[in-house]
Protein backbone atom coordinates (compact mmCIF):
# COMPACT_ATOMS: atom_id res chain seq x y z
CA UNK A 1 0.00 0.00 0.00
CA UNK A 2 1.62 3.71 -0.82
CA UNK A 3 2.46 5.63 2.26
CA UNK A 4 1.36 9.47 2.57
CA UNK A 5 -1.95 10.65 4.12
CA UNK A 6 -5.04 8.56 2.18
CA UNK A 7 -7.69 11.02 0.84
CA UNK A 8 -11.25 11.81 2.44
CA UNK A 9 -13.41 10.87 0.09
CA UNK A 10 -13.80 7.54 -1.99
CA UNK A 11 -14.61 4.10 -1.68
CA UNK A 12 -14.87 2.46 1.41
CA UNK A 13 -15.94 -0.60 3.52
CA UNK A 14 -18.96 -0.24 5.53
CA UNK A 15 -18.23 -3.30 7.90
CA UNK A 16 -21.29 -4.29 10.40
CA UNK A 17 -20.30 -6.47 12.95
CA UNK A 18 -22.54 -7.16 16.09
CA UNK A 19 -24.88 -10.32 17.36
CA UNK A 20 -27.15 -12.66 15.17
CA UNK A 21 -30.35 -10.86 14.90
CA UNK A 22 -28.61 -7.32 15.70
CA UNK A 23 -30.09 -5.76 12.65
CA UNK A 24 -26.87 -5.75 10.79
CA UNK A 25 -28.24 -7.37 7.43
CA UNK A 26 -31.38 -4.88 7.92
CA UNK A 27 -28.96 -2.04 7.74
CA UNK A 28 -26.81 -2.74 5.14
CA UNK A 29 -29.75 -3.64 2.81
CA UNK A 30 -30.67 0.03 3.14
CA UNK A 31 -27.57 1.28 2.89
CA UNK A 32 -27.24 -0.06 -0.43
CA UNK A 33 -29.91 0.64 -1.78
CA UNK A 34 -29.89 4.22 -0.68
CA UNK A 35 -26.19 4.05 -2.48
CA UNK A 36 -27.35 2.74 -5.77
CA UNK A 37 -30.37 5.16 -5.86
CA UNK A 38 -27.24 7.71 -5.99
CA UNK A 39 -25.98 6.09 -8.74
CA UNK A 40 -22.88 5.22 -6.81
CA UNK A 41 -21.16 2.02 -6.94
CA UNK A 42 -22.16 -0.38 -4.28
CA UNK A 43 -21.71 -4.02 -3.31
CA UNK A 44 -22.63 -6.23 -0.69
CA UNK A 45 -21.17 -8.97 1.09
CA UNK A 46 -23.50 -11.10 3.52
CA UNK A 47 -22.16 -13.77 5.81
CA UNK A 48 -25.13 -16.17 5.51
CA UNK A 49 -25.05 -15.27 1.88
CA UNK A 50 -21.50 -16.22 1.45
CA UNK A 51 -21.49 -19.34 3.63
CA UNK A 52 -24.71 -20.90 1.48
CA UNK A 53 -21.98 -20.69 -1.13
CA UNK A 54 -18.87 -22.11 1.05
CA UNK A 55 -20.79 -24.60 3.10
CA UNK A 56 -18.15 -26.11 4.58
CA UNK A 57 -17.31 -22.98 6.16
CA UNK A 58 -17.35 -23.81 10.22
CA UNK A 59 -18.54 -21.96 12.82
CA UNK A 60 -15.38 -22.76 15.33
CA UNK A 61 -12.62 -20.15 15.51
CA UNK A 62 -10.48 -21.53 12.63
CA UNK A 63 -13.54 -21.46 10.74
CA UNK A 64 -15.04 -18.08 11.52
CA UNK A 65 -11.51 -16.47 11.49
CA UNK A 66 -10.55 -18.30 7.40
CA UNK A 67 -14.24 -16.31 6.88
CA UNK A 68 -13.76 -12.96 8.04
CA UNK A 69 -10.60 -13.26 6.58
CA UNK A 70 -11.63 -14.18 3.11
CA UNK A 71 -14.44 -11.64 3.25
CA UNK A 72 -12.34 -9.37 4.55
CA UNK A 73 -9.98 -9.24 1.41
CA UNK A 74 -13.15 -9.66 -1.15
CA UNK A 75 -14.09 -6.41 0.52
CA UNK A 76 -10.66 -4.69 0.14
CA UNK A 77 -10.87 -5.76 -3.93
CA UNK A 78 -13.80 -4.67 -4.39
CA UNK A 79 -12.88 -1.10 -2.43
CA UNK A 80 -9.67 -1.10 -4.66
CA UNK A 81 -11.39 -1.47 -7.69
CA UNK A 82 -14.06 1.52 -6.98
CA UNK A 83 -16.84 -0.63 -5.54
CA UNK A 84 -18.49 1.00 -2.27
CA UNK A 85 -18.64 -2.15 -0.18
CA UNK A 86 -20.92 -3.26 2.87
CA UNK A 87 -20.40 -6.08 4.82
CA UNK A 88 -23.01 -7.63 7.22
CA UNK A 89 -20.93 -10.32 9.54
CA UNK A 90 -21.33 -10.85 12.64
CA UNK A 91 -17.06 -11.14 12.56
CA UNK A 92 -17.00 -11.52 16.38
CA UNK A 93 -13.09 -11.65 16.97
CA UNK A 94 -11.44 -8.06 17.26
CA UNK A 95 -8.25 -9.72 16.00
CA UNK A 96 -9.83 -10.42 12.91
CA UNK A 97 -11.60 -7.67 12.20
CA UNK A 98 -8.42 -5.24 13.38
CA UNK A 99 -6.36 -7.40 10.14
CA UNK A 100 -9.16 -6.66 7.77
CA UNK A 101 -8.66 -2.93 9.14
CA UNK A 102 -5.14 -2.82 8.34
CA UNK A 103 -6.07 -4.36 4.41
CA UNK A 104 -8.84 -1.68 3.72
CA UNK A 105 -7.92 2.10 2.49
CA UNK A 106 -11.05 2.91 4.32
CA UNK A 107 -12.44 1.00 6.94
CA UNK A 108 -15.50 2.06 8.67
CA UNK A 109 -16.30 -0.27 11.25
CA UNK A 110 -20.08 -0.49 12.65
CA UNK A 111 -21.30 -1.58 15.78
CA UNK A 112 -24.68 -2.92 15.28
CA UNK A 113 -24.84 -2.83 19.28
CA UNK A 114 -28.11 -4.65 20.15
CA UNK A 115 -27.95 -6.31 23.10
CA UNK A 116 -27.95 -9.93 23.72
CA UNK A 117 -31.95 -10.31 25.79
CA UNK A 118 -33.06 -7.92 22.79
CA UNK A 119 -31.76 -10.18 19.49
CA UNK A 120 -32.69 -13.22 21.29
CA UNK A 121 -36.36 -11.78 21.92
CA UNK A 122 -36.71 -11.21 18.61
CA UNK A 123 -35.24 -14.67 17.45
CA UNK A 124 -35.67 -14.29 13.81
CA UNK A 125 -34.37 -17.56 12.72
CA UNK A 126 -35.26 -19.46 16.27
CA UNK A 127 -31.33 -20.43 16.63
CA UNK A 128 -31.29 -18.64 20.10
CA UNK A 129 -33.82 -21.18 21.23
CA UNK A 130 -31.97 -23.80 19.65
CA UNK A 131 -28.44 -22.78 21.53
CA UNK A 132 -30.47 -23.05 25.03
CA UNK A 133 -31.69 -25.86 24.25
CA UNK A 134 -28.51 -27.25 23.36
CA UNK A 135 -29.21 -28.44 20.05
CA UNK A 136 -26.53 -25.83 18.77
CA UNK A 137 -22.99 -25.62 20.23
CA UNK A 138 -21.04 -22.41 20.14
CA UNK A 139 -23.77 -19.61 19.53
CA UNK A 140 -22.42 -16.17 19.70
CA UNK A 141 -23.46 -14.37 22.36
CA UNK A 142 -24.37 -17.65 24.11
CA UNK A 143 -21.92 -19.70 24.53
CA UNK A 144 -19.36 -18.39 22.21
CA UNK A 145 -17.35 -14.72 22.46
CA UNK A 146 -18.39 -11.92 20.65
CA UNK A 147 -15.73 -9.40 20.97
CA UNK A 148 -17.12 -5.86 21.09
CA UNK A 149 -15.13 -3.21 18.84
CA UNK A 150 -12.98 -0.99 21.46
CA UNK A 151 -12.98 1.90 18.61
CA UNK A 152 -15.62 1.24 16.20
CA UNK A 153 -16.36 4.26 13.76
CA UNK A 154 -20.27 4.12 14.58
CA UNK A 155 -22.66 2.19 17.06
CA UNK A 156 -25.92 1.43 16.45
CA UNK A 157 -28.49 0.21 18.53
CA UNK A 158 -31.60 -1.35 17.07
CA UNK A 159 -33.42 -1.67 19.79
CA UNK A 160 -33.15 2.07 20.72
CA UNK A 161 -33.45 3.25 16.71
CA UNK A 162 -36.12 2.85 14.02
CA UNK A 163 -34.58 1.30 11.10
CA UNK A 164 -34.80 4.80 9.03
CA UNK A 165 -33.25 6.00 12.03
CA UNK A 166 -30.05 3.93 11.79
CA UNK A 167 -30.13 4.55 8.01
CA UNK A 168 -29.63 8.03 8.96
CA UNK A 169 -26.98 7.71 11.57
CA UNK A 170 -25.20 5.57 8.90
CA UNK A 171 -25.50 7.47 6.05
CA UNK A 172 -24.97 10.41 7.84
CA UNK A 173 -21.41 9.16 8.88
CA UNK A 174 -20.62 7.82 5.02
CA UNK A 175 -21.36 11.51 3.97
CA UNK A 176 -18.18 12.48 4.29
CA UNK A 177 -16.53 9.82 1.70
CA UNK A 178 -18.95 9.98 -1.05
S1 LIG B 1 -19.41 -15.26 11.61
O1 LIG B 1 -19.31 -15.45 13.07
O2 LIG B 1 -18.67 -16.30 10.90
O3 LIG B 1 -19.02 -13.90 11.20
P1 LIG B 1 -21.77 -15.08 9.93
O4 LIG B 1 -22.20 -13.66 9.98
O5 LIG B 1 -21.03 -15.55 8.73
O6 LIG B 1 -20.96 -15.44 11.29
O7 LIG B 1 -23.07 -16.03 10.05
C1 LIG B 1 -23.93 -15.86 11.13
C2 LIG B 1 -25.28 -16.56 10.90
O8 LIG B 1 -25.09 -17.96 10.91
C3 LIG B 1 -26.20 -16.25 12.06
O9 LIG B 1 -27.02 -15.14 11.79
C4 LIG B 1 -27.01 -17.51 12.17
O10 LIG B 1 -28.10 -17.45 11.32
C5 LIG B 1 -26.12 -18.60 11.65
N1 LIG B 1 -25.46 -19.46 12.68
C6 LIG B 1 -25.47 -20.81 12.67
N2 LIG B 1 -24.73 -21.30 13.67
C7 LIG B 1 -24.22 -20.24 14.35
C8 LIG B 1 -23.37 -20.12 15.49
N3 LIG B 1 -22.89 -21.18 16.12
N4 LIG B 1 -23.03 -18.88 15.91
C9 LIG B 1 -23.51 -17.81 15.25
N5 LIG B 1 -24.33 -17.85 14.18
C10 LIG B 1 -24.68 -19.08 13.71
Amino acid sequence: MAGGPREAQGPFVLWLTGLSGSGKSTIADRIYTRLKEKGIKAERLDGDEIRAVFPDTGFDRAGRMAHIARVGYLASVLERNGICTIVSLISPYREARDEVRQRCDRFIEVHVSTPLEVCEERDVKGLYAKSRRGEIIGFTGIDDPYEEPVEPELHIDTSRLTVADAEAAVMNHIASYL
